[in-house]
């Protein structure tokens, strides 16, 4: 079910070549610089290896074992196709037409068509697809996958592991609980299960050695459970963040997985640990829950010695606190819509159901290659992971007190009634999709679209 790709091999190593599209007047200074600051910091074209990776993905019903004891009925790729469905590869940087949005990018697949997606990655990194229909009862079910593009030069890691966080809503009898996008989880942060699994198991075992180096690549796939993973009995850093390399190490104590966040760690696994278990509990909610247990065996080995990989181009953008955001946007609930709730943005909703294509004159726009500022303004009491396609953002502020998180990001987390500015440099031409991924609030109408324009 849960199907781990190794995709094509890019290095993330180019240069941007951005072209001269700088304005005038006014702000024009600040504006230069932040962009002056950019160039360089992730390729705007891919830098192909030649490695082409074929993979066929059908979705279907399936029976799979998460550990529980009992067989669960879960939708999954690979098998008869049950719905009409689109896949969305988040955080990848790929050309518009590849996107995966249903009456925007693409019609939807039907079931017993195909569609084909190809695309050439242009960041090495940890990335995820899912489906973009009614994907608050397509994921729940189960469908969706991990993409990892390869470094060009694989770092010498003891092992490469990936841990896909997730939770399920389960009935007594252990079936998933139905229907999907109740008032319930409308009028909160979405459907919140009571089983946590990673990469699809219960409570897994990882059989680890003492001195190990391990790039763990953390994925969070629920559909509104934030995670908090409690990393403190190792040694080691985050590395990267919503599969972009970091622009310095960065503390294991205080990282936080909203619903759509990727975070790459390089953890030591210390001696001191010989011959016992290390369990990797949640601290997100009041309640620990444990996530893996990573049983420490006696035998030692010598821990692989190289430079840490947080090392990327992340801009400062310190002279961003200057600009007036080039967008804002209201996060908000109101009664409505066919589930008694919507929530909204600007007091716009929006519905991959709606019939026909979506409307332009509905679009927000930016220009290609220009600094953009971005402000969500978040008036309701709930949490919003805000989701970009097609372009990593910084968080430049909160609550107007800057921030330099010394990572990019394709999803922020915004608390109850928080403002967050990001700033960002659109590259890729296309109508793009921004969204909160609590995917139960986008079903209701929480998304919107940007049409980066040349
Ligand atoms: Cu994972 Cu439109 O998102
Ligand atoms: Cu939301």
């Amino acid at each position: 079910m849960l199907r781990t790709i190794a995709a094509v091999l890019v290095a993330a190593a180019g240069t941007l070549a951005i072209s001269g599209r700088l304005t005038a007047a006014g702000d024009a200074l600040p504006r230069e610089t932040l962009l002056r600051e950019f160039s360089g910091a992730y390729p705007a074209e891919a830098l192909p290896t030649g490695r082409v990776v074929q993979v066929d993905l059908e979705a279907a019903p399936a029976m799979v074992d998460i550990g529980t004891g009992r067989p669960l009925a879960v939708w999954a790729y690979n098998g008869s196709v049950p719905v009409p469905t689109t896949i969305h590869w988040h955080g990848m940087r790929v050309p518009n037409p590849m996107d995966g949005v249903p009456g925007v990018t693409q019609a939807p697949v039907e079931p017993g068509k195909t569609f084909v997606y190809e695309f050439t990655p242009k960041d090495a990194g940890t990335f995820w697809f899912h489906p973009h229909l009614r994907s608050s009862e397509q994921v729940e079910r189960g469908l969706y996958g991990v993409v990892v593009v390869e470094d060009r030069n694989p770092s010498p890691y003891s092992r490469d592991l990936v841990w896909v966080l997730d939770d399920w809503l389960l009935t007594g009898d252990g079936r998933i609980q139905e229907p999907f996008n109740t008032r319930h989880d409308l009028a909160h942060d979405g459907r919140w299960g009571n089983l946590v699994t990673v990469s699809g198991r219960a409570l897994p075992t990882e059989q680890v050695r003492p001195g190990e180096r391990i790039r763990v690549r953390l994925v969070n796939a629920a559909n509104g459970r934030v995670f908090a993973p409690d990393l403190s009995r190792f040694e080691g850093h985050a590395i990267a963040f919503d599969g972009m390399i970091a622009s310095a190490p960065l503390p294991l104590v205080g990282l936080e997985l909203a619903p759509g966040n990727r975070v790459d760690l390089d953890l030591i696994v210390p001696a001191s640990a010989a011959g016992r278990d290390i369990v990797v509990v949640d601290r997100f909610t009041r309640s620990s829950i444990p996530l893996v247990t990573l049983a420490v065996g006696t035998d030692a080995v010598v821990t692989p010695d190289f430079a840490s990989l947080a090392r990327g181009m992340v801009p400062e953008w310190t002279g961003a606190d200057a600009l007036a955001p080039d967008l804002e946007i209201a996060l908000a609930a109101r009664a409505g819509g066919p589930y008694g709730i919507e929530w909204t943005l600007n007091d716009r909703v929006m519905r991959h159901e709606d019939a026909g294509a979506h409307d332009h004159g509905d679009d927000y726009h930016l220009e290609r290659a220009r600094f953009a500022k971005v402000r969500f303004v978040n008036a309701s009491s709930r949490l919003h992971p805000m989701h970009v396609h097609g372009l990593f953002f910084k968080v430049l502020a909160r609550d107007g007190r800057p921030l330099d998180e010394r990572h990019w990001r394709d999803t922020v987390l915004v608390r109850p009634r928080e403002t967050v500015d990001i700033g960002l440099v659109p590259l890729d031409i296309g109508r793009w999709m921004l969204h909160c991924h609590i995917l139960e609030h986008a079903e209701s109408g929480m998304m919107t679209l940007i049409d980066v324009g040349s």
